[in-house]
């Protein structure tokens, strides 16, 4: 017959086997007292119909807390086993360590093509003298447009439509604001590049982002010529592209340089593709700028980083600078 004695002394004998218990002996534990043919606590449920009624009143909740307790100490001790196993796993492979075993190598990152890219121009202009400097993306119109002589209704906005944060601030459009920045708190003579990041309204394709880079190229002095652009932007192309690279160039059309070229490169398929805009810096810009056009004459380029990326290593499509797929920057 069951008695209250009974299950004291089962408690008390449960809680302490199962403390002393390791992993494996917890699941026999749990059989010993609650399987279900033969555990001890569930063959003394059976015994209830046979109790009298007052037994019943005071038994049944005191096997119930019997059950739920035991129940519990095995689902903590389990819980407790599993942590244990863990920190000796860990601690055994410290003391297992081979010193002889050759290290994991970290996985070195590198620049991007971009930014790589941007370094060698910067490098092959460094040789011809020329400095740089960062500017803000967040640019005053005045500066993106008005002094460049791209007054508030010019039609060349249209190429160039962005994101205006106020009537008067917007994200710039091209990298030529640092020329009016530069000039404007800088004495000739000026050899200067500026590399970031622009912005535009484009529909995304194979050839167009709605962000990407550009380097500017900025030269004052009081005696260069348009000459001397041409040649150090030829100077630029061999170094870039190779010796044997042939460059051409055609008369267009800037608001800010006059004269104005484009120059193109001679691709290994055979076609021209054009690799940058520049000129000769218009007076009305100099003047902006507080440069006097009859003491000092000038010269600027503008350049795409990526498009020059994808000449140089035959890339199709400029979406995979900005996928962030591995194995394409893995190339680089
Ligand atoms: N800002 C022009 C563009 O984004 C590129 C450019 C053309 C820059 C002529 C210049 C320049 O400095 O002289 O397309």
């Amino acid at each position: 017959m069951i008695s209250e004695k009974q299950i004291a002394s089962l408690a008390k004998e449960a809680e302490s086997e199962i403390k002393k218990a390791d992993s494996f002996e917890l699941e026999t534990l749990r059989i010993k007292y609650l399987g279900r043919k033969q555990g001890i606590i569930t063959e003394l449920f059976k015994e209830i119909p046979s109790l009298s009624l007052a037994q019943k009143k005071k038994l049944v909740p005191q096997l119930n807390k019997l059950k739920n307790e035991v129940e519990s100490l095995l689902a903590n001790a389990v819980v407790e086993s599993r942590q244990e196993a863990k920190i000796k796993k860990v601690s055994n492979s410290v003391s297992d360590s081979d010193p002889t075993v050759p290290g994991i190598k970290p996985q070195v990152g590198h620049e991007h093509p971009t930014i790589k890219v941007i370094n060698e121009i910067k490098e092959i202009f460094h040789y011809l003298g020329f400095g740089w400097q960062d500017g803000p993306e967040v640019e005053f119109d005045l500066y993106n447009f008005q002094k460049l002589r791209l007054h508030k209704d010019h039609p060349a906005r249209d190429t160039q439509q962005t994101y205006y944060l106020s009537e008067e601030t917007l994200l710039r459009t091209q990298t030529s604001n640092m020329q009016i920045r530069y000039m404007e708190a800088h004495k000739p003579p000026i050899r200067m590049l500026f590399p970031g990041r622009v912005y535009r309204r484009e529909q995304i394709d194979a050839t167009h982002l709605p962000s990407f880079y550009q380097v500017e190229g900025l030269l004052v002095d009081d005696k260069t010529t348009m000459t001397d652009l041409i040649g150090s932007l030829d100077f630029f192309a061999r170094k870039l592209f190779g010796e044997k690279t042939k460059i051409r160039v055609y008369g267009h059309h800037f608001p800010y340089t006059e004269p104005s070229i484009e120059i193109e490169v001679l691709h290994s398929s055979g076609r021209w593709l054009e690799i940058l805009g520049a000129g000769m810096i218009h007076p009305e810009v100099l003047k902006n700028c507080g440069i006097d056009p009859k003491k000092y004459r000038g010269w600027a380029f503008g350049m795409g980083p990526e498009r020059i990326a994808m000449l140089k290593y035959g890339i199709e499509d400029i979406r995979l600078f900005y996928s962030g797929e591995m194995a394409f920057l893995g190339e680089f």
